[in-house]
This record gives structure tokens, sequence and C-alpha cells, in this order.
């Protein structure tokens, strides 16, 4: 039997999205944004690797202290530590657990639009050989995805023990109503928990569809 526990964690534990999309939308804006504010409180580091230079960030983010940009990848920056990066995959065949805090030091994430269905471009970060864990079987979008992240390697709540809402119906008018075909953490108000200003956003977008948009 190996009785071997795994070395515990020196220093913070840092999310990394790997930005994938050429773009950078209002949507990912309020989602890094909203990453970024909840990292800081958290006595977390958050950095948004493989920007490129051209990129102009929305005003807002680029004023977010805790945000931290590289135009370097996340394998050039953490090269002498692959094994201590965790990618946050869909398709990893276990599930995060509390222990994976003591394990890793990084858990990345895949700066991409949620999809119905989903494309899989997780798989791009997958090829790069990281080790994966899933978050359950529902898709998140990307701050979602770290907020669970975060209650589970900071906070030691199981994955299945934190309350959720599927799939929830935002209400736009007297008349008409969305759903949003993704996971988010309930909050204590029993809404999901979203970014600032992603509702107002939403509203907005409400004729384009959602499909693509988180
Ligand atoms: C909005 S999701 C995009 C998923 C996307 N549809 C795809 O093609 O892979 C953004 C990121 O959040 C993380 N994520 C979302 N749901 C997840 C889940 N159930 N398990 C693990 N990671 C998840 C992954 O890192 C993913 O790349």
């Amino acid at each position: 039997m190996n009785d071997e526990k795994p070395t515990p964690r020196e220093g913070p534990v840092t999310y990394v999205v790997e930005h994938l999309d050429p773009e950078l939308g209002t949507w990912s804006a309020l989602e890094y944004a909203c990453i970024a504010r909840e990292s800081q409180a958290a006595g977390a580091r958050f950095l948004l690797t493989s920007v490129p230079a051209s990129l102009q960030l929305p005003e807002h983010l680029a004023k977010t202290e805790a945000l931290e940009v590289e135009q370097r990848s996340v394998e050039e920056i953490f090269a002498d530590k692959k094994s201590k990066v965790c990618l946050l995959d869909p398709a990893a065949k276990l599930d995060l657990s509390p222990s994976d805090g003591d394990q890793f030091e990084v858990f990345l994430f895949g700066g991409i639009l949620g999809d119905d269905p989903p494309r899989d471009r997780t798989s791009e970060l997958r090829k790069k050989g990281y080790v994966g864990r899933r978050l359950g079987p529902k898709q998140m979008s990307t701050d979602t995805a770290i907020r669970v992240t975060r209650m589970v390697v900071q906070e030691k709540v199981p994955l299945d023990k934190i309350p959720y809402i599927d799939n929830p119906e935002l209400r736009i008018n007297e008349h008409e109503s969305t759903e949003l075909p993704f996971r988010y953490v309930k909050g204590s108000d029993g809404r999901p928990i979203m970014p600032e200003g992603m509702f107002d956003l939403i509203k907005k977008d409400a004729d384009r569809g959602v499909d693509d948009l988180l």
C-alpha cells in the first residue's frame, strides 16, 4: 500500500484561463472581471494567458487590478511544473476532489464560449498532456467552473455537496423568458450566481439566442 501523501502546496492557488478565442467579447470580459474579483477575495491568483498583444481588452477589464494578463501560454509559464497543473476537463475520467487542492498548484480552464451542444474545444488543452479532472457531468460557464473549483480545492466542499441550479430560466419581460443550458452555483438568495452585469447583457442579447454566448 502506498501511504505517501502529496506534498502540501506552497504559495497561493493559481487559476489560469488560457484564452482560446480570437476575440474577447463582452460576455467573456464580464466573466473574467468576476473571476479576478473572487480569486483576489479568496487569496488566489488569476492569470489570463495567451492574450495576443493586438487584442484590446475592454477598459473595465484592463483596469481590473487582480487580473494578470499574459501574452505567454500556460505551457511556457508553467513549463517547469507541468505535473502541478490540473486541467478542468468535462471529458476527464475523475471528478475533482478536495485533496486535489494539495496535489495541484495551478488549475487550468479553457477560455472559450459555452456552446450547446458542447463542441469539446477543451480538447485543445487536453492534447498538451495535463492531468484532467471533471466538475461533474454538466457544462458550466467559465466563471462557474472556477467558482466550483475554488469551493472544492480551497473551501474543501465536495463537488456533490455544492448547491447547483441547472438550466436556469431567466425572465426577460412579462412575455419572454430564456433558458441558459448550463449549470450554475445556487446563491444564498436562491438564484444562480452570475457575473455582475450578465443579467442585463442577457436581456439585451435575448433576441440573438444564448446558445453561443457564455
Ligand atoms: C464554458 S466551458 C466550455 C466548454 C466547451 N463547450 C468545450 O467545448 O469544451 C469553459 C471551461 O470551463 C471548464 N468546464 C466547464 N464545465 C466543466 C465540467 N463539467 N468539468 C470540467 N471542466 C468544466 C473547462 O475548463 C472548459 O474549458
